[in-house]
């Protein structure tokens, strides 16, 4: 078989078969199919789509492209959590130290910045010497002596999707439901948790801008993960504007931990108090879905979160005083305050600009392999429904040079649109996919 006939045949819209895509995805992963192609591939994916067939043997293709852990001997039930990508969503730092702090396992493995949509383990490189790049024993081990793991894709575990997804950040290949629903699935399959919720994003700052889009990847994912035998729901939840207020890889590590110090925004910690409750209740820590939500804010409230994410840091190699001191974090020197230039109501904060503008500033990659800016991002002050007096404070932008803050500071205002009449907030989610 030859990759190049791989390649045409998605071209002209044809039905890969499944030795097909194992083809495929064993050149991926042993790197006899050269970047080149592999693009190539993904561009006519994402063009020509795949029937959920292909999709399902692409997804098990890539989770067998490395090992598949057997959690069952660290616990009965590990919970995992996944967010198919947003802008300013740094869910899984508050999230995942909440459950674990529950006294159920989280083993998590993460993703970097993908397109405009940031990625857990460039927020977690802000900290000096934390390792996301565990090998399985060490994901083993700290997952049965803490109970939380957040790593990124080992050489171990889904190979194949850590290096599809990095060439497709950077060729116009994310917003592909197949791509998607096979990449988030492949890395959960891999990792073994027995219960997963999917945060399903959706709106112009995700890569599902509607609602059809979105719950169609939703069911997909959610019947994958059934066909390999986890509980999964997944949760469709809103991205047209920023979740919380901090858009960049610092700036948003900073806010999770004052999020975990009962400092954070508030649709932020709305957020964050929901998922982590389905995922208690999904991993049989609760018993319904109110109980679950008062084991999540005692956690945060009496700081066994925070003192969780610590842990983590420390197990990970982190140094921990720049969770204790987060004004230590990295954060550009250039600062400018962007204010309101008229009164009225917010009617758009526009989260796919936001994103593509912190993108620029230098938070996320142009081609693979470029290095990010920790210190850039953008902290917005405002979001739709929120009335504003003209000289009120809209957007901090943090940027390498003045030059860079007044290109942001017009592309961020242009993004904005106003009423004179009260217009209601967006909402934080809009429907559950999947039984709990
Ligand atoms: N998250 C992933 O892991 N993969 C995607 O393709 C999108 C979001």
């Amino acid at each position: 078989m030859r990759a190049v006939d791989v390649i045409i045949k998605k071209r002209d819209k044809g039905n890969l078969t499944n030795e097909e895509i194992r083809f495929f995805i064993a050149g991926i992963t042993e790197g006899t199919i050269p970047d080149y192609q592999v693009s190539a591939w993904a561009m006519a994916v994402l063009l020509n789509g795949m029937t959920d067939q292909e999709t399902t043997d692409l997804t098990l293709a890539m989770a067998d492209s490395g090992e598949t852990l057997d959690l069952s001997s660290i616990a009965p039930v590990v919970v995992d959590k996944h967010s198919t990508g947003g802008v300013g969503d740094k869910t899984t730092l508050v999230v995942g130290p909440i459950v674990a702090a529950c006294g159920l396992p989280v083993g998590k493995m993460s993703g970097r910045g993908l397109d405009f949509s940031g990625g857990t383990l460039d927020k977690m490189e802000a900290i000096p010497g934390y390792r996301v790049n565990l090998s399985q024993a060490e994901f083993l081990s700290q997952l049965k002596s803490l109970g939380f793991v957040l790593t990124g894709q080992s050489a171990d575990l889904a190979p194949a999707d850590g290096k599809l997804y990095a060439l497709r950040d950077v060729t116009g290949t994310v917003p592909s439901l197949p791509l998607i629903a096979s990449s988030v699935m492949s890395k959960k399959i891999a990792a073994g948790a027995h219960a997963i919720v999917l945060d399903v994003k959706v709106g112009n700052g995700a890569f599902m801008k509607n609602l059809d889009d979105a719950r169609r990847l939703a069911e997909l994912m959610v019947a994958i993960g059934k066909l390999s035998g986890r509980e999964v729901i997944a949760v469709l939840s809103d991205m047209n504007q920023p979740l919380g207020q901090a858009v960049g890889n610092a700036l948003e590590l900073k806010e999770a931990i004052e999020t975990l110090n009962g400092e954070g925004p508030a649709d932020f910690l709305e957020h964050c108090l929901s998922i982590a409750s389905y995922m208690l209740l999904l991993g049989k820590k609760a018993n319904s879905l109110e109980s679950a939500r008062k084991l999540a804010e005692d956690a945060l409230n009496s700081k066994s979160a925070l003192e969780k994410f610590r842990q983590l840091v420390i197990a990970q190699g982190g140094d921990v005083s720049f969770v204790d001191n987060p004004e230590k974090l990295p954060a550009a020197e250039n600062q400018l305050v962007v204010n309101a230039e008229q009164s009225g109501y917010l009617t758009q904060v526009h989260a796919q600009t936001i994103g593509e503008t912190a993108v620029d500033l230098g938070a996320g990659r142009a081609k693979k392999g470029d290095t990010i800016d920790q210190g850039v991002g953008i902290l917005v002050h405002a979001n739709v429904g929120d009335y504003l007096a003209k000289g009120d404070p809209l957007f901090t932008i943090f940027s390498k040079s003045s030059n860079d803050s007044e290109k942001a500071k017009a592309r961020l205002l242009d993004t904005l649109k106003w009423s004179e009449t009260k217009v209601d907030p967006l909402p934080l989610f809009y429907e559950v996919i999947g039984k709990v």
